[in-house]
C-alpha cells in the first residue's frame, strides 16, 4: 500500500518522545499531521482512512505508558489502517509499555505493523542516556523507517507484529520525589503556563502540588533559570541505585511484522 500522511502522535513532557516521532514520521516522505497529546489531550475521536499511517509515541513511566497519553491515545480509530508505536524510556526497560501501546492502537482498529523501544535520556535522571538520541540513534530511527516503509509498499496484506511484554501488565506505583525550584527561581511563570495539571501556584511558582503533579518534568525542561529540579537526600539515593544498575547504554529495539 502506499502512505500519503502520516498522522504522528506524540506525549512528550522532556521533548524526546517528540524528537523520536518526528524522526520516525519523517522518514516516511509525506505530509505529517501533529498532535501533541501532552500540550492539548484529545477529547474527540480522529479517524484514519486508506493511506494513512499513525505513528504513535509514549514515554515509559514506571514500565508503562502515562495514562494521560494513553487517553488521548484510545481516541485515534484505525479503520483498519496500519500503525507504528514507539516506546521511548531512560534506559532502565520498557517493560510493557510497547506492548500495552499495540493492545491500545489494535483496540482502536489499527493494524500495528512494527514497534521500537528507543532509549533517551532519562526524565528524571538525566545523567542515565545523557544526550540520547543521540545522532547514531537518529540513524537507527531513519532506517528502521525505510524498512517499515518498503513492508508496507510491498506486503501483499498487512500482519500484526509481536512484541514483548506481559499481560497483564505490570502495576505501577506512585513516585514520592517530586520537582523543586531553588534559589534561583525568578518566579517568571513559565512552568506555571507549562504545568499540564495546574499543580505549580501562579501565585507562588516556589511551590508544588504533590498530589497533582505527574512527575513528567516538563518544568523542569523549560525552567529559564535551571531553577527546578529534583533535590535531597532521597533522590540523591535514587539517583546512585540507578546510575549503578542502568548506567551500561542500552539498544534501540525494533519489532516488524513479517
Ligand atoms: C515518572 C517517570 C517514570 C519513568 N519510568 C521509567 C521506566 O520505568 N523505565 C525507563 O527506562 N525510563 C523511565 N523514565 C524515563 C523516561 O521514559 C524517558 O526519560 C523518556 O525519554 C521521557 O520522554 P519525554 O522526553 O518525551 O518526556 C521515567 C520518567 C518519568 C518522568
Amino acid at each position: 500500500m502506499r502512505i500519503r500522511k502520516v498522522y504522528a502522535v506524540y506525549f512528550s513532557a522532556t521533548f524526546t518522545t517528540r524528537a523520536v516521532v518526528r524522526r520516525l514520521s519523517a522518514a516516511f516522505g509525506v505530509e505529517v499531521e501533529e498532535y501533541d497529546v501532552f500540550s492539548h489531550p484529545l477529547t474527540h475521536d480522529v479517524t484514519l482512512s486508506e493511506g494513512d499511517l499513525l505513528v504513535a509515541g509514549m514515554p515509559v513511566y514506571v514500565g508503562r505508558i502515562p495514562e494521560r497519553g494513553a487517553e488521548s491515545l484510545r481516541h485515534f480509530k484505525g479503520n483498519g489502517q496500519p500503525a507504528v508505536v514507539a516506546a521511548v524510556y531512560g534506559n532502565r526497560h520498557y517493560d510493557d509499555a510497547v506492548i500495552e501501546m499495540k493492545d491500545i492502537v489494535e483496540a482502536g482498529g489499527f493494524m500495528t505493523v512494527a514497534a521500537g523501544a528507543f532509549v533517551a535520556q532519562h526524565s528524571m535522571l538525566p545523567r542515565l542516556a545523557a544526550g540520547r538520541p543521540n545522532a547514531a540513534d537518529l540513524d537507527e530511527i531513519d532506517a528502521f523507517g525505510r524498512k517499515v516503509k518498503a513492508l508496507l509498499e510491498t506486503a501483499s496484506e498487512l500482519k500484526a507484529v509481536e512484541v514483548p511484554g506481559n499481560r497483564p501488565y505490570r502495576e505501577t506505583h506512585p513516585i514520592a520525589l517530586c520537582p523543586e525550584a531553588g534559589e534561583e527561581c525568578a518566579e517568571c511563570g513559565v512552568c506555571v503556563e507549562n504545568c499540564p495539571v495546574d499543580a505549580i501556584p501562579a501565585d507562588n511558582p516556589r511551590l508544588t502540588d504533590a498530589s497533582r503533579c505527574l512527575r513528567c518534568g516538563r518544568c523542569i525542561a523549560v525552567c529559564t533559570q535551571g531553577a527546578r529540579g529534583y533535590r535531597g537526600e532521597m533522590y540523591a539515593a535514587f539517583e546512585a541505585k540507578f546510575l549503578a544498575a542502568f548506567s551500561e547504554p542500552r539498544p534501540n529495539e525494533t519489532w516488524i511484522a513479517e
